[in-house]
């Protein structure tokens, strides 16, 4: 999706990802099969670039550091990256900037769970490593410690959330923001990740504003550039917290590439590039559906693409990962409508008709 922006302004983009047979592979001007958290294949990767960035967080610090140190720009900063990396040192520098999130402990190993002598409802969390939920597990007196990830941990006070919000923060690299309007996230509580979400939020306007205020302050107290997605819980008692940050293009953004005038992936280029930063504004109201691979394993295809591209505003993305699994994020579906009922019937006949699923399935 990146690629995709970025072929307008006639850029060269160069990729490193350890599968060949990442999508982006057959996009990219230059594709290099290798590891991103191995400090040699980034600095070696990265010899002849003019800007660094990054699409995940599992990238190896010390090479985006010594890039650093060599006058490259990096983006995100890597000071910036190390704080988000570790779960652990995030909660820290929320609780040090004094912005509002769940209370936490910071636990090493199951030994130190086990004395955790409280009968409160908590979530449990890798401090490193996690993705797309997995690290993430509900936690209770009664949970069987065989079933638990290993350590170290942060473990967070149970919230009673009325609605997840997020808020995207671009940053330049002269230090101005811009930002979007918060989008509500619906999870998928089977597969712990983001089934669809709804931009703008169905919020009032004060906590509208709230969010947008928080997440700026998130993105000021990082100081640095790029692309930002701040996740916060609006609890049933109407408090914002902030939950975590995410220092790329998010999947909380996905909207923005046929919703806004500018996408994520163009507002990343133009901090990249050292351009003036894109309008954030909303066309209309927008949805984006994930398209999360059904039941199986095996070369993906889309079902379902008559019934929804049939519908006025409806966007359908697929990824092109080589094979479905079950759970996997295969593309998503984006609707931009003037009315509540067009999104909503977007949403619906995605949810029936639009499924990947393996070649070989029949359908009937
Ligand atoms: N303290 C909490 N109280 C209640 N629910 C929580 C709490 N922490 C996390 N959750 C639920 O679990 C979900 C996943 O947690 P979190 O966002 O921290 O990690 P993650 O989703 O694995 O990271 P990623 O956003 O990369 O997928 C949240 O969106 C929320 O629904
Ligand atoms: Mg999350």
């Amino acid at each position: 999706m990146f690629i995709e922006n970025a072929l307008r302004y006639d850029v060269e983009v160069h990729v490193l990802d350890p599968d060949p047979e990442a999508p982006c592979a057959r996009l990219a001007h230059r594709f290099v099969q290798g590891r991103y958290d191995d400090a040699a294949t980034v600095l070696a990767f990265a010899r002849d670039a003019d800007v660094i960035g990054i699409e995940i967080e599992h990238v190896s610090v010390e090479a985006l550091e010594e890039l650093q140190r060599q006058g490259r720009t990096v983006i995100p900063s890597p000071a910036a990256l190390r704080t988000i990396k570790d779960k652990g040192a995030q909660k820290r520098f929320y609780a040090e900037q004094g912005l509002p999130t769940a209370p936490f402990m910071l636990i090493d190993d199951k030994a130190g769970l086990a004395s955790v002598s409280e009968g409160r409802q908590h979530f449990l969390k890798a401090r490193t490593g996690g993705y797309d939920g997995k690290g993430v597990m509900a936690f209770g007196p009664d949970t069987d410690l065989d079933t638990v990830f290993d350590g170290p941990y942060v473990l967070e006070e149970r919230t009673d959330i009325a609605l997840e919000l997020a808020v995207l923060v671009v940053r330049s690299l002269r230090g101005t923001t811009v930002v979007y309007d918060p989008v509500e996230m619906v999870f998928d509580p089977r597969l712990n990740l983001v089934d669809h979400l709804q931009a703008p939020a169905r919020v009032s306007d004060a906590v509208s504003a709230e969010a947008r205020a928080l997440a700026q302050r998130v993105v000021q107290g990082l100081g640095s550039p790029g692309v930002f997605a701040v996740e916060l819980f609006l609890t049933t008692d109407g408090r914002l917290l902030v939950n975590e940050t995410a220092p790329r293009a998010h999947n909380s953004g996905h909207h923005t590439i046929e919703a806004c005038a500018s996408s994520q992936f163009d507002q990343l280029l133009r901090v990249y590039m050292d351009w003036p930063l894109g309008d954030t504004r909303l066309k209309g109201i927008a949805a984006m559906i994930n398209l999360v691979g059904a039941e199986g394993t095996g070369r993906p295809t889309l079902r379902g693409a008559d019934d929804i591209l049939h519908l006025p505003g409806t966007f359908i993305h697929l990824y092109g990962k080589a094979e479905t699994r079950t759970g996997r994020k295969m593309g998503h579906v984006t609707v931009v409508a003037s009315t509540q009922a067009e999104v909503d019937q977007a949403l619906a006949v995605t949810k029936v008709h639009g499924r990947v699923v393996p070649l070989t399935e029949r359908t009937n």
